[in-house]
């Protein structure tokens, strides 16, 4: 089953808990904002909620079965991202791809070139918004209209209409 953003799901997150690592996220990638490329189609709240439903933020630099850091990037979505490297690594190097994936600045803006690359209505319902990137970054740019692991989905759409007045 393709899980739609039409589904009717109560928010009953009160304000006393509030999901943190989320706000820690959001206030990095703001005051990154300069440093980001012009073309950013995923939003601030987009990128703190796949992370949020990915990794729950953790920004422990660590490396899993082949994905890497608070996006859970591996090694092709990497490379269909553009090969970003941070400033003091060749693209060749083995290192480049864990250091940038681990690296939250880094591997936002692997995310923005991948879904330039692959951005596509996954859900069908007319519009390419953050559970179209949601499902690209999960499922990958060939594979979206796919199923998404329910708990991945529950936690980005709660997160998504939490912070939703952003
Ligand atoms: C973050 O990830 C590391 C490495 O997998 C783990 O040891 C740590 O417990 C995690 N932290 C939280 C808050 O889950």
């Amino acid at each position: 089953m393709v899980h739609s953003k039409i589904k009717k799901i109560p928010n009953k997150i009160s304000m006393g808990n509030k999901p943190r690592p989320f706000i820690v996220l959001l206030l990095l990638m703001l005051c990154s904002n300069a440093q980001l490329e012009a073309q950013n189609l995923v939003t601030d709240v987009c990128l703190g909620c796949l992370c949020e439903a990915t990794s729950g933020c953790n920004q422990t630099a660590v490396c899993n079965y082949g994905a890497c850091g608070l996006f859970r990037v591996t090694y092709a979505y990497w490379v269909d991202g553009g090969k970003l490297t941070l400033s003091y690594d060749s693209p060749d190097s083995p290192e480049a791809f864990p250091n940038c994936v681990n690296d939250p600045y880094c591997a936002a803006n692997t995310i923005q070139n991948y879904m330039i690359r692959y951005k596509q209505d996954c859900n069908d319902d007319g519009e390419i918004d953050c559970y179209d990137y949601a499902a690209i970054h999960r499922l990958g740019g060939n594979g979206c209209k796919g199923a998404l692991p329910p708990g991945y989905y529950e936690t980005l759409n709660t997160c998504l209409r939490y912070h939703s007045h952003y």
